[in-house]
């Protein structure tokens, strides 16, 4: 792991979850010249040759291999989520990129308090530096929408943590991979970017993110 001010191009990725949204991650990661570690709760030789087939330039590793990586990008489904091994994940920056959608889901009491579901997710985890992000894109969307930087039409995406520290790590890693990074504030104001907002629903570039994210503290009183 580096801190931000020791950060370069090229980053090591750990990505946890090697479905929709881990593979489509893991794929704009190596695009971006990252180097890129994919792992689920099962032995890496069960995903060695989807890993080669859907992200070809990342490798297939045991989950215990992701530890050590500048970032942890988790992409499980989150009723799954107390299968997580918090294990591998102690002391690492780690991005959620889960949601809660009740229809596929079900009801799960500790998602239905208004709160966000991040902060949840991070308590559970324990020791670990959680940043809300990439969970307000579709995987389907991650490499098409993707921008240089400057472009006029380049699309933003929120992030959201209690972790300063991490944040320029973060952000560079969201911008190498075509998106202007776009800082919500702490992880609480992760609601805004959750399912049934606008920022969950639309593509925003990061003036049109920002009023929104303006906007919602107005509405949300704080
Ligand atoms: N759909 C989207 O466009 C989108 C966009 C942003 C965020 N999200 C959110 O991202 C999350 C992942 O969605 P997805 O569509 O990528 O799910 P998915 O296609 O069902 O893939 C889930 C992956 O997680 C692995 N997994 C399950 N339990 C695990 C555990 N305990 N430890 C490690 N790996 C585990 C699965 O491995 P096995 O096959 O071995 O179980 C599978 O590789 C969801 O919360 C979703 O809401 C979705």
């Amino acid at each position: 792991m580096r801190e931000a001010a020791e950060m370069n191009e090229s980053l090591t990725i750990g990505v946890l979850g090697a479905g929709r949204v881990g593979t489509a991650v893991g794929r704009q990661a190596v695009r971006a010249g990252h180097t890129v570690k994919i792992a689920t709760g099962r032995p890496a030789d069960d995903i060695k040759l989807i890993t080669e087939i859907i992200v070809p330039g990342a490798e297939a590793v045991n989950k215990e291999q992701l530890r050590g990586a500048d970032i942890i990008v988790v992409a499980v489904p989150l009723h799954k989520y107390r299968n997580i091994d918090t294990e591998v994940l102690q002391g690492q920056t780690v991005i959620d990129t889960m949601n809660y959608w009740a229809p596929v889901d079900g009801i799960m009491d500790e998602f239905e308090s208004g709160a966000s579901t991040s902060e949840v997710i991070e308590e559970f985890l324990g020791d670990v530096k959680l940043v809300k992000t990439l969970n307000h894109i579709g995987y389907g969307d991650l490499e098409v929408d993707s921008h240089p930087a400057g472009d006029p039409n380049r699309r933003a995406l929120v992030h959201a943590s209690d972790h300063d520290d991490v944040k320029d790590l973060v952000a560079h890693f969201i911008d190498s991979m075509g998106y202007d990074a776009v800082d919500a504030g702490p992880l609480a104001a992760g609601r805004a970017m959750e399912n049934g907002t606008e920022i969950f629903n639309g593509r925003h570039t990061a003036a049109e993110a920002k009023a929104l994210l303006q906007k919602h503290r107005q509405f949300a009183g704080v």
